[in-house]
């Protein structure tokens, strides 16, 4: 049943619906996290999710956060995220950190001196900007992975019931990955052995820090959907392989980046495409091929009580993910349990972006 407590990537959960992460921009102008952050997790807990993961954390000083960020690049942030870890078990909740080395930055503060890296300084575009970048050297991605490592430590440390590498959406991990990105010509390009080396050093340095039980999750595109050299379905599934061979405890699938084929980016106006659950093929056929060996997770889409149950019901998919619609509704899942079958009231307009204070449109109207 779909209400039955469960244990997915490694952690005991009152249901199979996670809040995948979504950025807050709720910290405080030095990334620590505020008495508002730590409302809105308390607020997600109270609706019934069974594990949320926060939005994507920075690992590194090498380079920038996005405006309003969480940080977890040092000691000192470990005391202010345990508080608010302490106050979100407090509501029975299950809190998965997303950890990223970003390789990006739509949002970064003003004045911010740092240079985005990236794997081979290949120009993104991002809307109407065309972003710069600095080409990666072995040092510095010796440097990055470590920072990995320690950020996740840190994540452990503050109490966080698991950690969730994000290499998904065009982020550091996933330009690696990705043919269109990566043109380098060292261990770290070309094959896609050598392509996907710096995630698993990534995960490798996170286990090393972390120890074997913890819970480490990854979130990966299934496919680029670029009109050129983006990573295809087949490369993904073999990386999932390694994945599962690095012993990672779940995989959240998802896929597309800024530079996506129109209608093919992560997050999608499923009205106006008429496809929801747009990942869930994807999913299915790796959770059937992972089946034993780690939880396969789907994001993407999902709306409905039915469509979820049946999705858990029907494949070997372990758990399936939801963000805008927990924007929209915090409660939603308590309210499903309480018999509901009522969809969410999200309508996919992805208003809900923002530089901080995230939240849905029409709840800040409702509340203004
Ligand atoms: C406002 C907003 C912020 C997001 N921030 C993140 C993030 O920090 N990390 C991440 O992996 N995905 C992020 N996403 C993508 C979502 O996790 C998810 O993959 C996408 O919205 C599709 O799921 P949905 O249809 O349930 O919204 C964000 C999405 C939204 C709408
Ligand atoms: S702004 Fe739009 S997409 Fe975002 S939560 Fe609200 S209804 Fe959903």
């Amino acid at each position: 049943m779909l209400f039955d407590r469960c244990r997915i990537g490694g952690i005991d959960a009152a249901c199979p619906i996670v809040r995948s992460a979504t950025f807050e921009g709720m910290a405080d102008a030095q990334g620590y996290p505020t008495d508002k952050l730590a409302q809105m997790y308390e607020r997600l807990a109270d609706g019934g999710v069974g594990v949320m993961i926060t939005g994507m954390m920075a690992v590194s000083t090498l380079e920038p956060r996005q405006h309003r960020q969480i940080r977890i690049d040092d000691d000192s942030c470990v005391a202010p995220l345990a508080d608010m870890v302490r106050r979100v078990h407090g509501h029975g909740g299950k809190i998965v950190a997303q950890i990223v080395v970003m390789g990006s930055s739509i949002m970064m503060p003003e004045g911010e001196g740092r240079v985005i890296v990236s794997p081979s300084g290949v120009t993104e575009k991002l809307g109407k900007i065309e972003q710069e970048s600095h080409a990666l050297t072995t040092d510095e991605i010796a440097r990055l992975t470590e920072d990995a490592g320690r950020a996740a430590l840190r994540a452990k440390e503050a109490g966080f019931d698991g950690v969730q590498f994000h290499s998904a959406h065009g982020y550091l991990a996933s330009k690696f990955l990705s043919p269109y990105f990566n043109r380098r010509d060292d261990e770290y390009g070309g094959s896609l052995e050598n392509r996907a080396r710096f995630l698993l050093e990534c995960i490798a340095s996170i286990r090393k820090h972390v120890g074997p039980e913890y819970p480490v999750w990854v979130k990966i595109n299934s496919e680029d959907f670029m009109k050129e050299g983006g990573m295809t379905f087949d490369e993904s599934l073999q990386v999932m392989e390694w994945l599962a061979d690095a012993k990672v405890s779940a995989i959240e699938v998802s896929g597309g980046n800024m530079s996506s084929l129109p209608r093919k980016g992560p997050i999608r106006a499923i009205r106006r495409t008429k496809e929801p659950m747009y990942f869930v093929p994807y999913a299915e056929k790796a959770a059937a091929k992972l089946k034993g060996r780690t939880d396969v997770g789907v994001i993407g889409g999902f709306r409905q009580v039915g469509e979820i149950e049946s999705c858990l019901a029907n494949t070997d998919i372990a758990f399936v993910s939801l963000s805008r619609p927990l924007l929209r509704q915090p409660d939603l899942p308590k309210l499903w349990r309480e018999g509901s079958t009522e969809p969410s009231t999200c309508i996919s307009c992805s208003r809900c972006f923002g530089a901080e204070d995230v939240d849905c449109i029409f709840n800040k109207q409702e509340k203004a």
